[in-house]
């Protein structure tokens, strides 16, 4: 193995770390982990430290790490073609039959695959598709897109946008003006703590209606939203949710994108949150559980409605304008053809939806009634633990007394990677799919230490 022990001073002089404090971290007050090798739900670190990783890096490793039919499968791609384009209708045997996969597990009326590289760049190949589109159909006013407060779509310049969370538009210009927000689906956090779940449904469905009305439905094109948020704090929709907001968009002729890049391929147990919650997208985006982020890869999933106006696009206007160098790179395909082949041969999402549902039982069984704990609450292998200061009167800490983040670091020397959200007091976790109930348990005992050892 490579062994360089000026590594740690080329890291802080040389690299730039995304969502990191680059003052701090250039002057080395805040710590650097290079990490050298995985297993399973484990990683290593090249000071020999082992940590159970409960947030399956950015909740992408869903297979797991080490695995070695990814690996191989890779390699063998790398030396048998490692890169042709997919311009003009060209193609690769990996690439055309990851794309016939993914339709055959997608949610029913899907068409195509446009394949990209990241989330981000997925969102905004949605975004121009919708503008295409109703620029096809002959409604140019209709291009504003609805997003929900504490969503997370992405951090480009439109998908920035699209996020819902303070921290990636302060700063940045962002939101741009054809991004509209609004309300999160977020019954702990509700305003109005007497409502009940349906009163706070119905009230979500009426705060989008009256924004629709404010703006004019002509002028708005598309809702997106992940099935469950994310990185905005963890959060299933309280029941009837979707439908409630599927009759809204339906009533005024609006697109909905389901952004899956979490969701997508197996975290709730399920293979598509669509399904789980009866969705019913026109466009679906896919990324990190796709590959298990062996290698970079996402998609656009198209459904049939739009594919027919696109279609009709490039008869009037000739070849889309649209396309990445990288667009369905056989390296990255052949790991998602490897991966998805072993999320079905190891059955693991069936053992998400199973440990995730011990995990969240567990975990609500230890913590559920600690004093600062307001909330636990997950979904399939997604489990967030909601810190207050009291619980009876719903107060929560001051952002500034950085609660997540101290039981995050204590979870941290317990042995366990979870993750401090980045808006509330909110620990995360989205181990890999391939979890044992051995693990879960180690899991939520080392969570109860850490918040034991924070906030007694
Ligand atoms: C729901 C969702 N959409 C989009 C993205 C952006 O993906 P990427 O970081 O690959 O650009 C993320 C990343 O966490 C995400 O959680």
């Amino acid at each position: 193995m490579l062994r360089n022990d000026q590594l740690d001073q080329w890291d802080r002089e040389n690299f730039f770390h995304p969502s990191t404090h680059l003052a701090q971290f250039a002057r080395g007050e805040a710590p650097n982990r290079i990490v050298t090798g995985g297993s399973g739900c484990h990683i290593e670190d090249r000071d020999g430290i082992r940590l159970l990783d409960a947030f399956a890096g950015l909740y992408c490793v869903n297979a797991g790490y080490g695995r070695a039919e990814i690996a191989d499968a890779i390699a063998e791609q790398a030396r048998e073609l490692a890169y042709y384009h997919a311009y003009v209708g060209h193609g690769t045997e990996v690439s055309i039959t990851l794309a016939k996969m993914i339709l055959d597990r997608a949610p029913k009326g899907m068409s195509k695959v446009y394949f990209g590289l990241s989330g981000s760049d997925a969102n905004e190949t949605n975004i121009k598709l919708i503008w295409y589109y109703n620029n096809i159909l002959g409604r140019p006013e209709k291009k504003k897109i609805i997003s929900r407060w504490r969503g997370y779509h992405g951090s480009g310049l439109m998908t920035g946008s699209l996020t819902g969370l303070e921290l990636f538009h302060r700063k940045f210009d962002l939101p741009l003006a054809q991004v509209l927000h609004t309300e999160a689906p977020y019954y702990y956090r509700r305003e109005d703590t007497g409502q009940s779940e349906a009163e706070f449904v119905a009230h979500c469905a009426e705060a989008l209606e009256a924004l629709i009305a404010r703006e004019g439905a002509d002028t708005i094109a598309a809702f997106i939203g992940e099935p469950v948020l994310g990185t905005g704090g963890i959060v299933p929709p309280p029941e009837g949710y979707w439908a409630a907001i599927q009759k809204v968009l339906d009533r005024h002729d609006i697109l909905l994108v389901a952004d899956e890049v979490v969701t997508g391929f197996g975290r709730l147990g399920s293979m598509f949150g669509s399904d789980h919650y009866g969705m019913r997208p026109d466009l679906i985006t896919i990324a990190k559980g796709l590959t298990s982020a062996y290698a970079p890869l996402s998609g656009s999933i198209v459904g049939e409605k739009m594919w027919k106006v696109l279609e009709e696009g490039t008869d009037e206007n000739g070849p889309i304008g649209h396309g990445w160098t990288y667009s369905a790179h056989p390296i990255a395909a052949a790991a998602g053809v490897a991966n998805l082949r072993l999320l079905d041969d190891l059955e693991l999402i069936a053992n998400a939806g199973m440990v995730g549902r011990y995990l969240n039982e567990t975990m609500t069984q230890a913590l559920g009634g600690h004093a600062h704990v307001g909330e636990v609450r997950g979904e399939g292998m997604l489990c967030a633990v909601e810190f207050v200061q009291d619980r009876d009167n719903r107060r929560f800490f001051d952002a500034a007394d950085k609660v997540g983040p101290r039981i995050a670091a204590a979870l941290l020397e317990h042995g366990v990677i979870g993750r401090a959200m980045p808006q509330g007091d909110i620990l995360g976790f989205a181990p890999p799919f391939c979890l044992s109930r051995a693990e879960a348990d180690e899991i939520v005992a080392r969570t109860a230490a850490a918040v034991g050892a924070v906030l007694g």
